[in-house]
């Protein structure tokens, strides 16, 4: 058969994993190796790893697993997370990367998928398959309902190994049956359901075992682990020695001369121990499990019931007379020895083994369609749900002395070897015909023929046992063995004793036959195939099953079987069935392969036994799957997906390819330069030969994306930002407008306010005059307050200042009382801010006022000027006189001109104002002190000069009659006389002329005139002529100074 093989997108995946993370020892997929033809090289690549305890290897996407029996380092939860949604090629080979592989296939194609596990017994399928559940129970998303069928996943297992695994020789937890197992996942990719098959359970081992091999777990966990409660409940000791079916052991012994071998099974009376196994502590895993999965404590005792019925059915002993079997056991149930009684003993034990073995076979159904309905997925509302299959299946297998149960097994290992060729070698070459390739053909040994040779309807091995099983007559397993030489002898994979050359005629019995299987040569020894493939069971005991309280065994037993007639299927042709079932499952699902591969026959870590494993290599045919990986194109890829994975690579692929994809394809590998013969375009898919130029189309594509990422970024940052500012600039608008709003509405109502208050305001003053009423009342109001603000703001500012607003004509009284009450206050607080300087010099230029005001011209003139205290200092005044006046105190001096009595001739004096008296004086002399009780007046005219008389009494002698005086400051002067003589109202002014008397009672008279200059000289009357300055000449004279 000539192959070509394109791997999927898987295997390239994993590919560029080789590449670039090369392992430290050997190369982590198997593609890669430099001499791939080489067994040898092979084999040396997988032992240098098995030292590094790199266990897992890939040839494309099938994962080659070694056992290493101990436990390492990398199933941990951690290891579980790098595997998770991670490409094959970005970690190194594992089965979780199968596991997660499968699930994204899943997810993203949604094409239900299942990974195939196989190897010889002992190679790690079970391991790897519970693995694959753990990775899915912990790394697929779970709701809590979800959880409970994880767990009865995940509990499921321990279940069906106690009842289903045993241990033998080569495993000491070898599965005695087939296992298939759906997992159903919902659109979310959560677990939501299971779903499991079974395969032709190992019944044999119920009754006996190889030398050295165990009955099924269940046995020994329930005598060493069950309650002292319940092995009283089942009539069971804790000694398994006690019962024969965990002691009695096959042993085939050869007669030298007929090379036929005969079969003893004997009660040797020792259970093998083994160090592996915790029946005790596994018991409670068992329970715990039965719970997890939905077993009451009903189930579970009608469940243990059956096992140790089991047992006891095995201790039933016959002894014989007149060689019929009769029971000599000491046990109650008397009915069989009613129904064995017409056999003879050695068919009295085999009914007896035949009814153990249906009864447990059943069991074992049974308890795996309890576990199916507690996984089924309840949900009836999403019946779409994705599935992956996980196949654990026996090994090929190989004894000394193989029988009808290695038959079975290993036919079906060829099923599934043709089903990966089918899947895998066959639909590629497939593909490259209708894709239109050329390929180099790939030599692969395909094994259908050796299929044919067991199943082929009527020339088969199987079609011949069931003829042999049917046919009336004395049918034995030798006449089978016959019939196999006469109808298949000739076939090339087909060989017995008769048929052989010499030389393997010296390893065969003359009961055996050998099938040269795919995997190897197999001889078997054909005793029992009869009877095993008859699988029956006396009708009285199946009715007598019928009959049984025990609900699980009613539900084995179904009365339906008794009145049928018909004949049922053989166990070889149901199983032949049941495979073809299975392939149909398999078949209709994308598989990935995971081989296992036992590194020797001892169980031990580290030991690699070249010669064990290359056997395997070889049966396992990883040689020709390497080999056919490598010989075709490495790649392939559906246009549309090519193109849309590397368009970025080429500027007319880029960002879209409007023509034909192939075209498009075209131009895309033209512009990467691929070479011709790298490549072939087919009808939808690109071939790609070499990994190394996919390789390079992914290096420039990690390398593009890098720019495009960066363009795509700043485009994503623009538009982010863009929106972000669109969104801020929106908003700032909205915020704008309804605070525009608002204005706009407060505006309004300003206007619609103000309106109101003038049209109020025109009618107020329209009604301004009339009596308050509603119409005016806020004009009056509007009024009043506006007087009133305008007031407080134009106060007068000092108390000279007489300005007052004038008020509305309703406040003229209220302003009034307010212009008063500011005046009071502004004269208070200038009263309460006067210095007692300032008040004297007030009080004086009062008295002055009082006196003078309107009466003398010049007065206006003093006005302005303060009055001082003294025009002489003391400095002035000659020290005599100041002697002369002693403690009197001095009050005022100024300096006078003294018109004398006679010839009014002018004379410079002093005059002195004491507190007693006033004194005229010249240089150091008292000229004259006029007392102040003594003054009677004081004459001055009402013009602007400064004359003036102090008169006194003329009776006095001491004075010599009034003095007629001077003074520049004669408004001062005058003023201060008044005040230190209290003669205020004794001046006198007047007009015109002064009369006053010169002593001894004569009279003298000063006439006054107004005039443009001061004059003062005696006129020639004898009057003194007194010119004044007339006011108006004052006025321009002050100015003038
Ligand atoms: N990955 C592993 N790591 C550690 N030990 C392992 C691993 N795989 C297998 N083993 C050991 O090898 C033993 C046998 O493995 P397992 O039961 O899976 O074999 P099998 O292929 O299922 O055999 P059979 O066909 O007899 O059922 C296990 O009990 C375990 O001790
Ligand atoms: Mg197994």
């Amino acid at each position: 058969m000539i192959i070509h093989v394109v791997a999927s997108d898987g295997v390239r995946a994993m590919m560029e994993s080789a590449l670039t993370a090369r392992d430290r020892v050997g190369v982590q997929d198997f593609v890669l190796l430099e001499n791939y033809t080489s067994e040898a090289a092979f084999i040396e690549n997988l032992r240098k790893r098995f030292k590094e305890n790199l266990i897992y290897t890939y040839i494309g996407s099938v994962l080659v697993s070694v056992n290493p029996y101990k436990d390492l380092e990398i199933y941990t939860k951690n290891h579980m997370e790098r595997y998770r949604g991670v490409n094959f090629y970005e970690v190194s080979p594992h089965i979780y990367a199968v596991a997660d592989n499968s699930y994204r296939s899943l997810r993203t194609e949604r094409k239900d998928q299942c990974i195939l596990i196989s190897g010889e017994s002992g190679a790690g399928k079970t391991e790897a398959s519970k693995k694959i559940l753990q990775y899915y129970a912990v790394t697929c998303p779970a709701s809590d309902q979800v959880q409970t069928v994880k767990d009865r996943l995940l509990q499921s297992n321990p279940v069906l190994e106690a009842f289903g695994n045993a241990k033998t020789l080569r495993n000491d937890n070898s599965s005695r049956f087939g296992k298939y197992m759906d997992i159903q996942f919902d659109f979310k990719g959560a677990p939501v359901g299971g779903h499991i098959i079974n395969y032709l359970l190992e019944k044999s081992r119920v009754v006996h075992q190889n030398h050295g091999e165990r009955n099924f777990h269940i046995f020994y966990q329930l005598i060493e682990g069950g309650e002292e409660d319940l092995l009283r409940r089942l009539g069971l000791e804790r000694n398994p020695q006690q019962y024969q079916y965990l002691v009695k052991v096959r042993i085939w012994l050869f007669t030298r001369d007929t090379k036929l071998a005969k079969l003893f099974w004997e009660p040797l009376g020792n259970c093998p121990k083994v160090s592996s196994i915790n029946d005790r502590s596994d018991w409670k895993v068992v329970r715990k499990a039965l719970t997890v999965i939905g077993f009451n404590e009903d189930d579970v005792e009608e469940l243990l019931n059956i096992i140790a019925s089991v047992l006891h059915l095995g201790n039933v002993q016959y002894g014989g007379e007149e060689g019929n079997a009769c029971i000599t056991s000491d046990t109650q149930i008397k009915y069989l020895a009613r129904l064995m009684s017409p056999l003879n003993l050695e068919q009295a034990s085999s009914a007896r083994d035949a009814l153990s073995k249906a009864v447990y076979g059943r069991t074992f159904t049974w308890l795996v369609n309890k576990i199916n309905a507690s996984l089924a997925y309840t949900d009836d509302s999403f019946k779409n749900y994705s599935v992956i299959g996980l196949l654990d299946i026996y090994g090929f297998e190989v004894f000394q002395n193989n029988s009808f149960e290695q038959f079975c097994i290993n036919y079906c290992n060829e099923k599934l070897q043709q089903l990966f060729i089918e899947l895998t070698l066959k639909s590629e070459q497939e593909e490259y015909e209708a894709e239109g390739i050329t390929w180099e053909p790939v030599q692969y040994f395909n094994n259908k023929i050796i299929c044919d040779l067991v199943e082929e309807k009527f020339k088969g091995i199987i079609s011949i046992l069931d003829e042999e099983c049917l046919r009336p007559g004395d049918a034995s397993d030798l006449t089978f063995l016959e019939k196999l030489e006469d109808t298949v002898g000739g076939h090339a994979h087909f060989v017995t004793h008769k048929l052989a050359d010499a030389k393997t005629r010296k390893v065969m019995g003359r009961d055996e036959f050998r099938l040269l299987h795919y995997a190897g040569e197999v001889n078997y020894n054909v005793n029992g195939f009869l009877d095993k493939n008859n699988d029956l069971l006396f009708r009285n005991l199946k009715e007598v099953m019928c009959m049984s309280e025990n609900k699980i065994l009613t539900q084995c037993f179904d009365r339906e079987e008794l009145s049928d007639k018909k004949r049922p299927e053989t166990a070889a042709t149901q199983f032949k069935a049941s495979l073809a079932k299975l392939m149909e499952i398999l078949m209709s699902k994308e598989p990935s392969y995971v081989r296992c591969i036992k590194p020797n026959d001892s169980k031990q870590a580290v030991r690699f036994d070249e010669v064990l494993i290359r056997h395997q290599v070889k049966y396992l045919g990883l040689m020709e799957n390497l080999r056919v990986r490598r010989a075709g194109f490495a790649y392939r890829r559906r246009y549309e997906v090519f193109l849309q994975r590397y368009k970025s690579l080429c500027p007319d692929t880029w960002p879209n390819w409007q023509g034909k994809l192939a075209d498009g394809v075209a131009t895309l590998v033209k512009h990467l330069g691929y070479k011709p013969e790298e490549y072939k375009l087919g009808r939808s898919k690109i071939f790609i030969r070499f990994p190394k130029t996919l390789f390079a189309t992914e290096d420039a594509l990690e390398t593009r994306k890098h720019s495009l990422a960066t363009k795509l970024q700043a485009g994503w940052k623009g538009y982010s930002q863009k929106s972000k500012y669109q969104k801020l600039r929106t908003s700032a608008i909205t915020i704008q407008a309804w605070w525009r709003g608002i204005l706009a509405r407060r505006r309004a109502q300003q206007r619609r306010q103000a309106a109101a208050t003038i049209r109020r305001f025109i009618k107020g003053f329209i009604y301004r005059h009339k009596e308050r009423c509603p119409e005016n009342e806020y004009f009056l109001d509007y009024v009043r307050y506006s007087f009133l603000m305008k007031l407080r703001k134009n106060l007068p500012k000092n108390v000279l200042d007489k300005s007052w607003p004038t008020p509305p004509a309703a406040l003229t009284e209220a302003s009034e009382h307010l212009r008063k009450l500011c005046m009071q206050n502004m004269v208070w607080s200038y009263c309460k801010k006067i210095s007692p300087e300032w008040k004297l010099q007030m009080e004086q230029k009062m008295t002055a006022s009082e006196i003078f005001k309107d009466k003398k011209d010049n007065y206006p003139q003093s006005v302005p000027k303060l009055f001082v205290s003294t025009r002489l200092n003391g400095e002035d005044i000659n020290p005599k006189v100041l002697q002369a006046l002693g403690s009197e105190k001095m009050k005022y001096a100024v300096p006078v001109t003294k018109y004398d009595r006679k010839g009014y001739k002018p004379r410079s004096r002093q005059l002195l104002l004491t507190s007693n008296s006033a004194v005229i004086v010249e240089e150091g002399k008292l000229k004259q002190r006029i007392d102040y009780g003594a003054l009677k007046g004081i004459s001055v005219s009402s013009l602007s000069d400064g004359l003036f008389v102090l008169h006194v009494p003329s009776d006095d002698n001491k004075q010599k009659g009034d003095v007629v005086l001077q003074s520049d400051h004669v408004i001062e002067t005058l003023t201060k006389i008044a005040i230190c003589s209290d003669k205020v109202n004794s001046i006198n002014i007047n007009q015109g002329s002064i009369k006053f008397t010169v002593g001894q009672g004569k009279e003298g008279i000063i006439d006054f005139t107004p005039g443009s200059e001061l004059l003062v000289a005696k006129a020639k009357n004898g009057h003194l002529s007194v010119v004044s300055l007339q006011s108006s000449s004052v006025i321009l004279l002050c100015k003038c100074l």
